[in-house]
């Protein structure tokens, strides 16, 4: 086209860059084949021969080309359920309880087919439950392949991942029907749920915790993960399990001071939303840390609460993890006594256990909420006592000013520049902060150490 003079001067149609065309598609399968429908345009003679997907396709044509824009809710369901005597052979939960599938079930149970389970096993839960783990499948006739493991902090890593998946390759599972399951504490779980979720890209996978803070936490939620060059849970997805089944009898053999540690997870919960919750701690903790949660060792009123401690901290748990399963909300009351923790845990391991590392950042941030006006003396005062009676350590000398400092300026790279900070605003009460000064944070840690880190000498003298 000849280009004039006038050819340059823009004229009103020429100027105005065309407005890009939006359609949105809708997804329907007729018979095998998956096809888009204009929104709203199904035809109606078609319409109860069609499966429509909630995904949708939006087509965007604009002067600068076309492009697709993919909507496709991925939808997650899980059981978490209380048990008993799961290693009961006539109890059949371990090996059906995860499933809703009627057709599969009866095809499974009719004998027409051998069941089949792989099994990852915590090395220390494997002395004390193997056998009881093998009679199990044994008298249930399940061909199985159980693989024990040191699955402790320092072993949590993709090594082990890998171990796991090549003998799962070994073994040869069908990813639809036989889900892997691990039993053990919150490493085993999180090592044997990526594996999982590697493995054919997405393996079902069920947990059974064995320890009290596997119970209460990371039985519960979405998450796996292991270490990485030194960082807590560095490498790790979103991929929850078919179901966790928690039988509290394994929790008898853990030794008390992982009791404490499981404590420290459930206080995180009564300090930031159950107030009722952190009054059971504080007059039932002793107890709890006595009879180890083992309900009919004690009196119907005391029982019930061990029953109820963690009832209410499942259910808090899973009020604040399922609406937001991929953490695509960073503001999250369950990152309590996550702040600074990670930093503290992985300098100092094997050193500190993952809810006494918590329980120190809480307890840090107790006096940083004191110190911004947040709660009173008193209920500062409240909180750390309750964690002494907990037995969990409120100062570590390693969570030093420029320890915390380098937590959170990790914290706001990872939290969009924002540091995110949930602090009690109350007993039972939180809020998630993102102006708490450096001032107000000085003032605090040197009121901490003067506070904790005195006591914690004086007990030491006294040993
Ligand atoms: N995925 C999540 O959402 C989530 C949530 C919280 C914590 N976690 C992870 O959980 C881990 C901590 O879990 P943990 O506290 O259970 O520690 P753990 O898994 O290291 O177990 C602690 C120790 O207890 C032993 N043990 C386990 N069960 C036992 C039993 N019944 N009797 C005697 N000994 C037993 C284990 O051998 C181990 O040495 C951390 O790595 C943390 O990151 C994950």
């Amino acid at each position: 086209m000849p280009v004039s003079e006038e050819g340059f001067l823009p004229t009103a149609a020429a100027a105005a860059p065309e407005e890009p065309q939006q359609t949105d598609f809708q997804l329907v399968r007729v018979k095998s084949t998956w096809c888009r429908v204009k929104k709203g345009e199904t035809p109606s003679n078609l319409k109860d021969k069609i499966i429509l997907s909630e995904a949708k396709i939006g087509e965007c044509v604009s002067e600068g080309g076309i492009s697709w824009t993919i909507e496709a809710p991925i939808y997650f369901c899980y059981k978490v359920v209380e048990t008993h005597n799961i290693l009961d052979p006539s109890n059949p939960t371990l090996l059906w309880g995860h499933t809703t599938d009627t057709q599969q079930l009866e095809l499974n149970t009719g004998g027409k087919r051998r069941l089949r389970r792989f099994i990852v096993i915590d090395e220390v839960v494997d002395e004390l439950y193997g056998s009881k783990v093998r009679s199990y499948f044994e008298e249930n006739n399940v061909q199985h392949k159980i693989l024990a493991l040191p699955t402790t902090e320092e072993t949590k890593s993709m090594d082990l991942v890998l171990n796991i998946l090549q003998e799962v390759q070994k073994f040869s599972i069908d990813r639809r029907t036989e889900p892997i399951i691990a039993i053990g504490g919150g490493v085993c779980l999180d090592i044997v749920g990526l594996a999982a979720s590697l493995y054919r890209r997405r393996t079902p996978y069920i947990r059974v915790p064995t320890t009290l803070l596997s119970y209460v936490d990371a039985s519960v939620g979405a998450k796996n993960g292991v270490n990485f060059l030194q960082c807590k849970n560095k490498l790790g997805g979103y991929t929850p399990p078919v179901a966790s089944f928690l039988d509290r009898s394994f929790i008898q053999s853990i030794p008390r001071r992982h009791i404490s540690n499981g404590l420290g997870e459930i206080l995180k919960m009564a300090l930031m939303k159950h107030k009722g919750l952190f009054d059971l701690l504080k007059s039932h903790g002793k107890y709890l840390l006595d009879t180890k949660f083992q309900s009919y060792s004690g009196s119907a009123n005391r029982g019930d609460a061990a029953l109820q401690t963690t009832r209410i901290a499942i259910e808090t748990m899973l009020e604040e993890l399922a609406p937001n399963l991929w953490e695509d909300d960073l503001d999250r009351l369950v990152d309590f006594g996550h702040l600074i923790s990670p930093e503290l845990e992985m300098r100092v391991l094997p050193s500190l256990m993952h809810g006494e590392a918590v329980t120190i950042d809480m307890a840090f941030m107790t006096y940083v909420a004191h110190a911004r006006g947040l709660i009173t003396a008193d209920e500062k005062e409240q909180i750390i006592q309750c964690m002494r009676g907990l037995e969990l350590p409120v100062w570590h000398d390693a969570c030093s000013w420029t320890l915390i400092q380098a937590a959170l300026r990790e914290r706001l790279r990872h939290g969009g520049g924002m540091p995110r900070m949930p602090l009690p605003t109350g007993l039972g009460v939180a809020e998630i902060f993102n102006d708490i000064s450096e001032e107000t944070l000085r003032g605090a840690y040197k009121l901490w150490v003067k506070d904790c880190r005195t006591v914690l000498e004086e007990g030491t003298a006294a040993l």
